[in-house]
């Protein structure tokens, strides 16, 4: 029996990384819940099969392939794995990301490397899949995960130092501007979604702990609250679907107005 389902991405095949947990998992509900088929990829076996079962469970369409996306030959499996199933792709989410390099006079060279890897190689390689497909069909969208901290994040330069991750997440920002034109006459459209403090598995517990501080994340966002995964899902679904046709090369923060 599946539950009642939305259509603003019905027929589309969608690709989400990093859909074990956290926003990626929250990003792969929502647009199954408005008629997308899911194509999950994690390094993360039993959360993957978790956001599996939990689409399923609905009545509707997943697989989940496990996949190390920070390495070319597992994305080149992923993607030929979903083009063989499919026989097209529609949507990328680029949502895999993260890493602490630490404050910066202290910095590992192999934290630093690692983050870099994390956000952008990831992005880099499953883009490049993508967009040779896409640009063949003459159709898709690409919506990538850059952050707030693109500008730098005072709690977490205070208390922690991440200097990588800014710096990672600009990136994402110039890598999203670039594609978005390289990919514009074969329309296909290239975005990313910037969130602010998102409460997750992950981030939930740190946000509070420091919260009572001089930088406490509600404090320093105008809207006065931590975002939940949902804010951030709503607005991929958005660029996700025809109603943001005319939209590309755009950073689109969802970050309460900080
Ligand atoms: N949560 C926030 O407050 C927040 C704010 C701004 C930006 N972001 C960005 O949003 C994205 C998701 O954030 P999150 O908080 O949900 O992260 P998370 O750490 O909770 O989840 C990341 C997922 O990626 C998977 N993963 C890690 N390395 C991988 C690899 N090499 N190959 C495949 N999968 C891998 C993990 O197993 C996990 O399921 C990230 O890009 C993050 O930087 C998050």
């Amino acid at each position: 029996m599946s539950d009642a389902r939305g259509n603003r991405v019905g027929d589309k095949i969608a690709l989400v990384t990093g859909a074990a947990m956290g926003l990626g998992r929250a990003i792969a509900l929502r647009l199954a819940e408005e008629g997308a088929t899911l194509v999950l990829a994690d390094v993360d076996a039993s959360g993957l099969a978790e956001t599996e079962r939990q689409i399923k469970s609905r009545g509707w369409p997943a697989t989940a392939v496990i996949a190390d996306v920070t390495e070319e030959a597992p994305v080149k499996a992923l993607f030929a794995a979903a083009l063989a199933a499919h026989g097209k792709l529609d949507i990328l989410v680029n949502d895999v990301g993260g890493g602490t390099s630490g404050h910066v006079w202290e910095a590992k060279v192999e934290d630093w490397d690692h983050v870099i890897r994390l956000n952008l190689r990831s992005a880099f390689l499953c883009t490049r899949e993508a967009a040779a497909h896409m640009r063949a069909r003459r159709s898709g969208r690409i919506i990538n995960l850059s952050s707030g901290a693109r500008e730098g994040t005072p709690w977490t330069a205070y208390y922690i130092g991440n200097s990588a991750y800014s710096a990672a997440k600009a990136g994402i920002h110039g890598f999203t501007r670039g594609v978005a034109l390289e990919l514009a006459e074969s329309g296909v459209t290239v975005n990313a979604v910037a969130p602010g403090p998102i409460e997750t598995e992950r981030t939930g517990p740190g946000f509070r702990q420091i919260e009572q501080l001089e930088y406490g994340p509600i404090r320093a966002t105008p809207l006065r609250r931590i975002g939940v995964p949902a804010d951030v899902a709503n607005a991929v679904l958005y660029l996700a679907s025809d109603e943001a046709n005319y939209i590309t090369g755009v950073t689109l923060a969802v970050a309460g107005g900080r």
